[in-house]
């Protein structure tokens, strides 16, 4: 199932679009099925309606663990590095893992979860994170994994939104410098849960922690309770291909985060191929992703990729510049790390350093590399090329989504020629198309276009959970007949693709996804503000910056006061990351005479460019523009 030369990729190709079916059936093959599928594919796009291995019996679990049991059993699955140098590092091999995910499997079902009931997970980045979803995937329980830099508002809406029963969390997590207290966001948002029935808590800061009687519990407690009991060993629920594995949400242009769902056999095969294609992972390799398992990279390409294919994967609970700038590196020293998979904002923040930050460093057994998020400007693309990859590494630009589940457009290392900036070419069994805004398909290279998908794969999104209808139109209404991903993107002469951004008002900040009609519903909560507009600009690290534009007439002559108060509110309703960069207060908004934000305007002024805004006469007051642009940040 490796494709091992750019030739071997060509006809691959080639036969993946020709005989989708027989292609995807040849990959699943390398997978552990109780019980085979009946067919292969069944789909339409108009419902959409995909199903992949109809039929099929499973569970990733068994893929992940068991079946490497005999073969790798005391092999290295996790290398945990903690926040702290300075405290022990961890390593869980096969065997340990397993026997940990089933007796924390048995704790959930010690407390009454079943096959199908919806967990949320909040967690620092710790083994027992990865544990806690494996355990949910062994009993068939669907995990809803909330990134530990959310507020409670936003960890309450993605609860309700999906009756969660169960919430993992831990007494507070670290990262860098600042401890988080993560249970005491949990208890907040809690506040407003009905459905949660029970809470595990991980002790992992012992920061003090109220623990509510009947409804909370000590991790450790549940496992001595399980060990007392007997038995460690939980038997994997048997899945249907097509049951829910996990859900995770992600922002869109419009309204709350919506709850994009995966199913357990077609992401499952497609996490397992693309690790293995993209980074054309060799047995014993280690591989270092430095994404949050509460983001889908880490999902599919800290725990299910790897883990299914029998690799060492490093977890890491810090981040790249403490204690000091050279943290990554001493990383990959430290494990002898031979596959680096990180994103072009932490790329960006180490160069912003200076090359002290690398002197004396081991770069030696790093012998591919990759990148994921966001473009990767070419700058960027050079210093991790020639100072990180000392001009021996592979780049493996990968461009994917939350709702592609994982990698479809990039090289595969040290295979496919690179061009700094482009993702390059679609992996065998993808089948992307260029449309122009009349949802016509642009042929023939060297055009541009917005970027949509023709044809199936199995690691695609099903549904948005609980809005069915929400998926048909974010996804497969705006083109017939082809999912639509939001990006615009180029195809040059050779046919390689290079993914330009958004064209949709979704923000890209340090490779994570912002709705700016999100940021700017937290905005108007504060109660001095009229009405507000958010738009990005570009910003040297973070990629995109969050400009807002608000009118608030009554904050009181202090605007530095104002400033700081919308951040908080910010904060609050959604968190840190989707803080300002900038707040500019303005008296009106540009708008049409229909009342529409101009936003094209906005984004000129937020970038800087007001040489040409363009046609202005059509707006209700165009005296707003000047005014704008006077106070411009
Ligand atoms: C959006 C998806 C995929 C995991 C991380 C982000 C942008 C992602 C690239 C890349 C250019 C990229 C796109 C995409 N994006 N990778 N290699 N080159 N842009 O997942 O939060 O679902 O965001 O990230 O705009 O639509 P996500």
């Amino acid at each position: 199932m490796k494709i091992s030369s750019f030739d071997e990729y060509k006809q691959v190709y080639q036969q993946s679009i020709e005989q989708p079916e027989q292609f995807w059936e040849g990959i699943a093959e390398n997978f552990y099925w109780r019980k085979k599928w009946d067919k292969v594919l069944e789909w339409n796009f108009k419902e959409p309606r995909v199903k992949w291995f109809q039929g099929a019996k499973l569970n990733i679990t068994e893929n992940c663990l068991d079946r490497h049991l005999e073969t790798l059993g005391d092999k290295p699955a996790i290398i945990w590095e903690p926040n702290d140098p300075q405290e022990n590092h961890r390593i869980l091999t096969y065997k340990q893992l397993h026997d940990k995910v089933c007796q924390f499997a048995n704790v959930l079902k010690n407390n009454g979860a079943q096959k199908g009931d919806r967990i949320c997970v909040y967690m620092p980045m710790v083994p027992e994170l990865a544990i806690a979803i494996l355990a949910c995937a062994r009993i068939g329980a669907i995990h809803s994994v909330v990134f530990g830099g959310f507020s409670a508002q936003s960890i309450a809406d993605r609860i309700n939104d999906a009756s969660c029963k169960l919430v993992i969390t831990a007494d507070g997590s670290f990262r860098g410098n600042k401890p988080i207290k993560l249970k005491e966001i949990i208890d907040d948002a809690l506040v407003q849960c009905p459905s949660v029935e029970k809470v595990i808590v991980l002790t992992r800061s012992r920061t003090p922690v109220s623990m509510i009687k009947g409804r909370d519990l000590w991790w450790e407690d549940e496992i001595k309770r399980v060990e007392t009991q007997g038995s460690v060993d939980c038997p994997a629920e048997e899945m249907d291909a097509e049951d829910m594995l996990f859900i995770l949400y992600t922002s869109g242009s419009t309204g709350k985060p919506k709850g994009v769902v995966h199913t357990c056999g077609g992401y499952m095969v497609y996490a397992g191929y693309t690790f293995t294609n993209v980074f054309q992972y060799n047995p014993g390799e280690v591989y270092f992703c430095t994404a949050d398992i509460g983001w889908i990279t880490g999902h599919s390409y800290i725990a299910y990729g790897p883990l299914s294919q029998g690799a060492t994967t490093v977890m890491f609970e810090g981040i790249p510049s403490w204690p000091t700038p050279g943290r990554f590196w001493d990383i990959v020293e430290k494990y002898k790390v031979n596959i680096l998979y990180t994103a072009p904002t932490a790329i960006r923040s180490l160069m912003s350093f200076g090359d002290e930050a690398l002197q004396g460093k081991d770069f030696s057994s790093l012998k591919k590399l990759g990148s994921v998020g966001e473009p990767i400007n070419e700058e960027a693309w050079h210093w991790f090329d020639e100072k990180i990859g000392q001009g021996r590494c592979p780049i493996v630009d990968t461009w994917w989504q939350t709702e592609t589940g994982g990698i479809m457009i990039s090289p595969l290392a040290g295979l496919t020629p690179t061009k700094p900036g482009y993702a390059t070419l679609p992996l065998p069994g993808i089948q992307p198309v260029l449309v122009d805004e009349n949802g016509k398909e642009i042929e023939g290279n060297g055009t541009s276009g917005n970027l949509c998908i023709k044809f199936p794969w199995p690691g695609m999104l099903r549904t948005t959970y609980g809005d069915h209808e929400r998926c048909r139109t974010t996804y497969f209404a705006t083109y017939h007949d082809m999912y639509f991903t939001g990006d615009g993107c180029l195809r040059d002469k050779d046919g390689y693709y290079r993914i330009t951004g958004r064209v949709d008002d979704v923000l890209n900040v340090s490779g994570h996804r912002i709705g700016t009609a999100e940021v700017e519903n937290a905005i108007n909560m504060h109660s001095s503000v009229v009405e507000s507009a958010v738009v990005g600009y570009p910003h040297d690290i973070k990629g995109q910056g969050i400009y807002a534009f608000v009118i608030s007439p009554n904050h009181h002559g202090d605007e530095e006061l104002a400033r700081k108060d919308i951040m908080m509110t910010v904060q609050r309703i959604i968190g840190a990351i989707a803080k300002p960069d900038k707040i500019q207060f303005v008296s009106g908004l540009p708008k049409t005479r229909s009342g529409k934000i101009m936003r094209r305007i906005l984004r000129k002024i937020a970038e800087g460019d007001t040489s040409n805004l363009g046609d202005t006469s059509t707006l209700l007051d165009p005296a707003v523009v000047d005014e704008i642009k006077a106070g411009a940040l």
